[in-house]
């Protein structure tokens, strides 16, 4: 039926690809039927969703609440990208207005997705996909933009990938605009399964660098949700850092604030580690450590922290009142730390960000705004100059947990800077030691503009290691990326090779190197491809040129925590004993959904490649008796497809005997 496009495209493309998994890499391999359903043929072996609105209907997509003015429907345009028909949005007010599809039930968590939508609005706008998703225990809503396009009347197609976890809330996917409210309409709307290509053999770099420093990484909720990120971190990665939900815009929490302010206390700012929690909760359950960012920065700490009654068009506090908060906020934030995450390795924290101009001179006065290109500082406002800078390394020397270092980091950190911040960190350590060590963000670029024309050079990043070994401090690289126009890969793997041979160099004096990201299309970056890996986890060019030549040794690679294997041990014994099984879950997380049946038609196509131990996606003795969900004694691609079929409720329970259809 065409109203119920979700299940019947996905019945027909899912058992088309179990039909191919002989392929190398079986994830839904490349059916070869013909089996158009609308315009999209089952060639989008991978598609979950589709609709290009022909039968008008417009059903799973709903204005975003009540106040939401849009009006959406089906309308006939002659400039459809595909037949005829398409989804109008008229009547919006706002331009957060716009087309909404529930996820929660629709798809499953944890699990990568491609998004593609062609948008058109009425006259010049920029048009965005954004994700509305509200972690576990956070009160209020996250809205994360995923990609951005421009329409000057006519269509133009947007395309990312996102995913969402299981303990997310009100999970929604929606069109909005960033200027104008003006009239929107949407054609081809489309959402596949994400591929996934990582190599189980690749060296690990954390084994790779194991000598040398730790090898981490930076993520965000959003970015870990899937398992397959997760097993990519854990493969590669013995380091942590949160990309946002660390910083004072999400750990302060303003209503806990204003509740203490209401009692007469307004200098002690109140702290939740609410939206962190997915990735904190992560680095403890596979005991990766951590690097905490960022206590005092200009950008993404809110307004109000800054002004009196914490009311964000309120008056400036006054220099001392915002020590004491200053104060106060890196002490809770510890405390917090410590009190609920105690058992995770914070073996490093930046206390303080980005204080100095490309010429070592402090930030002009102000908050950062489009107008000041986000440059001004609300610290240099309240206290005239980078005064802050001390206090904040006293405080926190004071508060953090024990192991744990302190750093200074920077962008641009070999430029005319580099001077200030040895100064700084020479001055602020004259009478004490609080500065453990300088972050060197390292956020490079291979090309400019086009031009086979890298900044910084090498040697320019070498001296500015030569500089900052000579301090006495440690060196800590906090967010590597290159950029490159033009998918110039073979230049991008030369020069990443050549700074981390440089670091190698200086090895003595750095004790981590982070990247800022996993995938390119998750990058802060993700126009130009900065880091080692594809969108679909494969290695790029960049990652074998710094693993080659190295000498190392291998590690085990990840197996679930022990607790967790101890309890999936028991669940088999008494599994065994009652017949209790639940039959489709296939890797043992308590539910059946299609990660069940990918590691299925995984483990069907190539068995001994996921015995326990040999690749860190396995399947134990209990996960094969309940991926056996046609009883027929073995796992195959059957067993992959009832289990897709009874996710799609084409089939009601399983196991599932009935072998007349
Ligand atoms: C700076 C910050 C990081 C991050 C990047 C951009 O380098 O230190 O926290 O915001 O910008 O993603």
């Amino acid at each position: 039926m065409r109203g119920k496009k979700f299940r019947a495209l996905t019945a027909g493309a899912l058992s088309a690809a179990v039909l191919c998994t002989a392929a190398a890499n079986p994830v839904f391999a490349v059916p070869a039927v013909d089996n158009k359903i609308g315009t999209v043929s089952a060639a989008d072996e991978d598609v979950v969703f589709f609709t290009d609105f022909e039968d008008g209907d417009v059903s799973m997509f709903s204005k975003r609440g009540d106040s939401d003015t849009s009006v959406i429907k089906a309308i006939d345009d002659d400039k459809a990208p595909s037949g005829s028909k398409v989804m109008s949005v008229s009547g919006r007010d706002k331009s957060w207005n716009g087309p909404s599809m529930g996820l929660k039930g629709v798809l499953e968590p944890g699990v990568k997705y491609d998004i593609s939508v062609k948008v058109k609005a009425a006259w010049y706008n920029t048009v965005c996909i954004s994700l509305q998703h509200t972690p576990a225990g956070a009160s209020e809503p996250q809205y994360t933009n995923l990609v951005k396009g421009v329409s000057q009347g006519e269509y133009v197609e947007l395309k990312t990938s996102f995913a969402y976890g299981a303990e997310e809330k009100d999970v929604s996917i929606y069109i909005e605009t960033w200027g104008d409210a003006n009239d929107l309409c949407i054609d081809d709307f489309k959402v596949t399964l994400s591929p996934n290509n990582m190599d189980p053999n690749a060296p690990s770099l954390k084994d790779v660098y194991g000598d040398m420093f730790k090898f981490g990484t930076a993520t965000t909720v959003s970015e870990l949700a899937p398992k397959s990120t997760q097993d990519l971190i854990r493969k590669h990665f013995n380091s942590l850092t949160a990309g946002n939900e660390l910083k004072p815009e999400n750990v302060l929490d303003r209503a806990a604030c204003l509740a203490l302010a209401e009692e007469g206390d307004d200098t002690n700012p109140q702290v939740t580690l609410a939206t962190a929690k997915p990735i904190l909760d992560f680095a403890r359950k596979y005991k990766i450590p951590m690097r905490g960012h960022v206590l005092v920065w200009h950008q993404q700490t809110p307004m109000w922290f800054f002004k009196e009654n914490y009311d964000p068009d309120g008056e400036w506090v006054s220099k001392e009142k915002m020590l004491k908060r200053m104060e106060n906020y890196i002490k809770n934030v510890f405390a917090a730390v410590k009190k609920d995450y105690s058992d995770i390795d914070f073996y490093a924290w930046d206390v303080v960000n980005e204080c100095f101009t490309d010429y070592g001179k402090p930030r002009d006065e102000g908050f950062p705004a489009e107008a000041n290109n986000y440059e001004a500082s609300p610290w240099v406002k309240i206290f005239g100059d980078n005064s802050f800078i001390k206090p904040a390394f006293e405080f926190a020397k004071k508060y953090a947990p024990e192991g744990c270092k302190l750093y200074y980091n920077d962008f641009n950190e070999y430029m005319p800077k580099s001077d200030a911040i040895v100064k700084l960190c020479q001055e602020i350590n004259a009478d004490g030691h609080y500065i453990d060590g300088i972050g060197m963000q390292s956020h490079l670029n291979v090309t400019n503009n086009g031009e086979k024309d890298p900044f910084p050079s090498v040697s320019m990043y070498r001296q500015a290691l030569e500089k900052f070994s000579k301090t006495g401090l440690d060196i800590q690289v906090t967010e590597l990326d290159a950029t490159v126009n033009n998918k110039m890969y073979d230049l991008q793997a030369k020069y990443y090779s050549d700074i981390m041979d440089a670091l190698v160099e200086y090895k003595d004096y750095i004790s981590a190197v982070v990247v800022w990201g996993t995938t390119d299309d998750q990058s802060w970056r993700a126009d130009r491809d900065p880091l080692l890996f594809n969108k679909d986890y494969s290695v790029k060019s960049c990652f074998e040129s710094i693993v080659d030549g190295i000498e190392y040794t291998t590690s085990a690679p990840p197996t679930e925590p022990e607790s967790e294997s101890q309890s999936q041990t028991e669940t088999e014994s008494v599994s065994h004993g009652t017949g209790d099984l639940l039959y489709g879950d296939a890797n043992l997380d308590n539910n059946v959904n299609i990660a069940d049946a990918v590691l299925v038609m995984q483990v069907a196509t190539n068995p001994d490649k996921y015995e326990v131990g040999k690749s860190e996606l396995s399947i134990t003795k209990l996960g094969k008796q309940q991926a056996d969900v046609n009883k027929d004694g073995g796992v195959n691609n059957k067993d992959a497809l009832l289990i897709q079929k009874y996710k799609l409720g084409l089939i009601d329970v399983l196991p599932y005997t009935d072998t007349t259809k």
